[in-house]
């Protein structure tokens, strides 16, 4: 167990800000992490995994606890299936390349997306049609009050749109220490529905992808489109994608006939935010060193020193066009502490 004190947190969020923990632990084993929490720095605990889904707008007076708890296995094969176990600390993109290199199926549509593997349940992580709940077993997670150790199966984790229960009722209560997939084997199913995907295989001359085709097409059209934290400091999207009632859609067709619209349910329709805020003119717009990404709208970006304060100026004054354009609210994706 590393301590330190008044560390800068700069290289711990993929937003790049430069806040200080006034503690900092790397945590690097479940035995570690359960010893921390005895020693009863349970109500003090800030985790950090990947810090690529956080904007940080102060100093975090807390204890940041780094979960680096490093691992992955097989737990077991069938004919055609495979299950995994990956521990919390690991990168998401190297356990999906991983995966890939087996040949096992399922998570290549979730190339390249940032993170680590013990934050992906939280927000339920997804693109290009596919979520991390369609191959989720079962995930670990530590009590952190009992310090009991508990398994929370894909339906205990009440999965949905970039939400699951560790977002609501177990909110800041458990750890999560490893997570649980089952892959396929064979017979692989080949997700290329979302438009961009299919557009670029063809375009590659691939008429028949198999699924590291898919991956590396992911791969190009995310580095097309989503800036690289490593260069440029952001969050992948900053926003949910609004849901809005279909009498509501009908009167923003009206207005705008070409608007790109999800039906969700009989009565509800998700509109991409990042249309709404290219729309509102917005995309590329820029304040000292918080932006909003010039490729992809949804995103915001930091040129360099922005502050956390700043780029949750700029998110507002987003919000606050899109209200007073087209009377939608936007709910931030990421979490702002
Ligand atoms: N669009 C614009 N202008 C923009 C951005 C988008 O007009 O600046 C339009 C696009 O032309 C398209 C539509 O909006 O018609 C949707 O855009 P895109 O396919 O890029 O997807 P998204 O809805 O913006 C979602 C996820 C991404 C995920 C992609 C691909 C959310 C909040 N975002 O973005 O997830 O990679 O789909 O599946 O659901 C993330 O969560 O960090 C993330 C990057």
């Amino acid at each position: 167990m590393n301590i330190s004190r008044n560390t800068s947190l700069k290289s711990y969020n993929t937003f790049g800000i430069d806040v200080n923990a006034k503690q900092f632990i790397s945590i690097n084993t479940i035995d570690e992490l359960k010893e921390l929490l005895k020693q009863n720095y349970s109500g003090d605990l800030f985790i950090l995994g990947g810090g690529s889904n956080m904007l940080l707008t102060k100093d975090i007076d807390a204890t940041v606890t780094h979960i680096n708890i490093l691992g992955k296995r097989i737990l077991r094969k069938t004919k055609n299936s495979v299950y995994v176990e990956a521990l919390a600390g690991e990168n998401w993109h190297q356990f999906v390349l991983w995966t890939l290199e087996n040949n096992w199926g399922g998570l290549e549509n979730l190339s390249l997306i940032p993170g680590n593997i013990g934050t992906a349940p939280i927000q339920n992580i997804g693109a290009y049609g596919v979520e991390l709940k369609d191959t989720f077993v079962s995930c670990d997670a530590i009590d952190i009050q009992t310090l009991e150790s508990r398994s929370f199966t894909a339906e205990e984790c009440e999965f949905g749109y970039r939400n699951s229960i560790f977002k609501n009722k177990v909110k800041g209560k458990y750890i999560i220490t490893g997570v649980t997939f089952k892959l396929k084997k064979k017979n692989h199913e080949i997700r290329t529905n979302y438009g961009a995907i299919d557009e670029f295989l063809k375009g590659s001359g691939i008429s028949d992808p198999t699924i590291q085709d898919v991956s590396k097409a992911i791969i190009k059209i995310r580095q097309q489109k989503l800036p690289d934290p490593r260069v440029l400091g952001n969050s992948g999207s900053f926003f949910k994608n609004p849901v809005i009632s279909a009498e509501e859609l009908t009167h923003l067709i009206i207005e705008y006939p070409e608007i790109p619209y999800y039906k969700v349910s009989e009565n509800e329709a998700k509109i991409p935010a990042g249309w709404l805020i290219d729309q509102a003119g917005l995309k590329g717009y820029r304040e000292g060193d918080a932006g909003v990404h010039k490729n992809q709208a949804l995103v915001l970006v930091n040129y360099g020193n922005a502050s956390g304060k700043e780029i949750l100026l700029l998110a507002q004054k987003v919000q606050k066009k899109i209200k007073e354009q087209f009377h939608i609210d936007l709910e931030p994706e990421v979490n702002i502490f």
